[in-house]
């Protein structure tokens, strides 16, 4: 007979469709580590209101360690039988104490246990994904101290704006991943509230103290009201869009990275060990580390929109649906913890065609904004400048030439501002390095800026 925690009231059992159903213990059951912590924790409160003797509560840590054990080692598992982690867990001490398990349950109820249990896990592993987000800024910063100095064409619409340091389009990927890391870190302040002692949703006329628990389980404080504690799962919004918000910047990167693979840009060369190949094009490389990275952007999102779908209009307390929470909580972080290592891979291992890049950077007259501000530093307004830099551009077009290629004369025919020393700006390594203000792409500031978030990463 399924072991339930349930039974008492009822005569028959439960309809195999309603078990089916109902049962969650196939994915919740990555909770048993945390339900363990959180058992310890009650079990102590529980000594120390008189409940369980010393003898009780030694005998009750030394069942949980050693379920604990077992299920780290495989022994025990749960079964098809068993409704929830909860349930099963509750099995486990049975059968190791006894009656003395079934004192265990008093002041608390799954509905506080599970809401404490997805807070310890999530708490856990958001410290993990921090991590992996620490890994792929390190990656991108490194690529971006070797190419500082290298120009590139920087875009806007997908066409040649202005020569940027290649270094500093990298890092234009690293200041997303930090504020990634900033709202996890400022996520976590708000989940660091314990649920446990709130019970079923009204608390417990036992003595039990939940502000002890929460500082046992490292929390900051306990729930102030039970039942908000019981019903909210804001935490797991909030991080699922956290998540989706890292979803959507590994997208535009790899968004950029599968556009610079290619023949038409050749602005990297992936390493094999990053790259896949074709089951009948024998000589394709193809970006599916980047794809994936952009594709999996969309479960991200869905995630969050499956927790706020499933949250809205819920009446308080607790209600079933809330068992909905987890699976899109447990696959956002499977899915970044998959996504994050592999993207650091492709970025700390692709090989920069600084050739490619330079050549290219002041392709499409990405020089002309520089001709415009020289002219506008000789005192000619830059509606003026710009139109006669306009002109100056067509003219090229017409007769297949580039800026730099232009006689003084053909120079001068065009516009009398153009004497023959507007030539200094229309280099690329001028136009880089005159950008040198605060947050500019000089050189010089992106190696500031590189320092700076060198720092930032050090502390994250
Ligand atoms: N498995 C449930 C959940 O994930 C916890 C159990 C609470 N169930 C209940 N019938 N009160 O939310």
């Amino acid at each position: 007979k399924p072991m339930r925690l349930w039974g008492g009231r009822f005569e028959g059992g439960p309809a195999d469709a309603l078990t089916r159903l109902s049962v969650s213990v196939q994915f919740d059951w990555r909770l048993a580590p945390y339900d363990l912590l959180a058992s310890r924790a009650h079990a102590r409160v529980l000594h120390r209101a008189g409940l369980l003797t010393e003898e009780e509560l030694g005998r009750m840590i030394g069942a949980l360690d050693d379920l604990e054990r077992a299920c780290k080692a495989g022994e025990f598992r749960p079964t098809v039988a068993d409704e929830d982690v909860h349930t099963a867990l509750e099995r486990g001490l049975l059968e190791r104490l006894g009656t003395l398990g079934g004192k265990l349950r008093a002041g608390r109820s799954r509905n506080d246990q599970v809401a404490t249990d997805l807070r310890l896990y999530l708490r856990d592993h958001v410290r993990t994904i921090v991590s992996r987000l620490v890994e792929l800024e390190t990656a991108l910063m490194s690529q971006a101290e070797a190419h500082a100095s290298t120009a590139a064409p920087g875009m806007t619409h997908l066409q040649h704006a202005q020569p940027v340091s290649f270094g500093h389009q990298l890092l234009a990927h690293v200041h997303p991943l930090t504020r990634d890391i900033d709202r996890l870190r400022d996520w976590d302040r708000r989940a660091a509230i314990s649920p446990l002692g709130s019970g079923a949703l009204a608390g417990s006329s036992l003595p039990l103290d939940p502000q002890a628990v929460a500082t046992e389980l490292g929390f900051d404080s306990a729930a102030p009201n039970s039942m908000d504690a019981v019903a909210d799962r804001d935490f797991a919004a909030e991080f699922l869009f956290c998540a989706a918000m890292v979803g959507v910047h590994l997208s535009r990167l790899g968004e950029e990275i599968v556009l610079w693979a290619s023949q038409e840009f050749r602005w990297i060369e992936m390493d094999d060990a990053y790259s896949t190949g074709s089951s009948i094009m024998p000589q394709k490389k193809n970006p599916d580390v980047a794809e994936l990275a952009r594709g999996k952007s969309g479960r991200l999102i869905g995630a969050l929109m499956t927790m706020l779908t499933t949250l809205k209009g819920l009446p308080l307390t607790y209600n079933r649906d809330l068992q909905e929470d987890k699976e899109p909580v447990f696959d956002a972080v499977d899915t970044l913890l998959l996504v994050l290592p592999a993207v650091s891979g492709l970025v700390s291992t692709m090989r920069v065609n600084t050739a490619k890049l330079e050549a290219s950077a002041p392709d499409g007259f990405a020089l002309a904004t520089d001709l415009a501000e020289l002219l506008v530093r000789k005192g000619v307004p830059f509606r003026d400048a710009h139109e006669a830099v306009g002109h100056l551009v067509v003219w090229c077009q017409v007769n297949d030439k580039d800026l730099g290629d232009l006689t003084d004369d053909e120079l001068a025919k065009v516009s009398p501002h153009f004497t023959p020393d507007v030539r200094d700006v229309l280099n690329v390594a001028g136009a880089l390095a005159a950008r040198k203000a605060h947050g500019g792409t000089a050189p010089d500031r992106v190696r500031d800026q590189l320092a700076a978030l060198r720092e930032i990463a050090d502390v994250q």
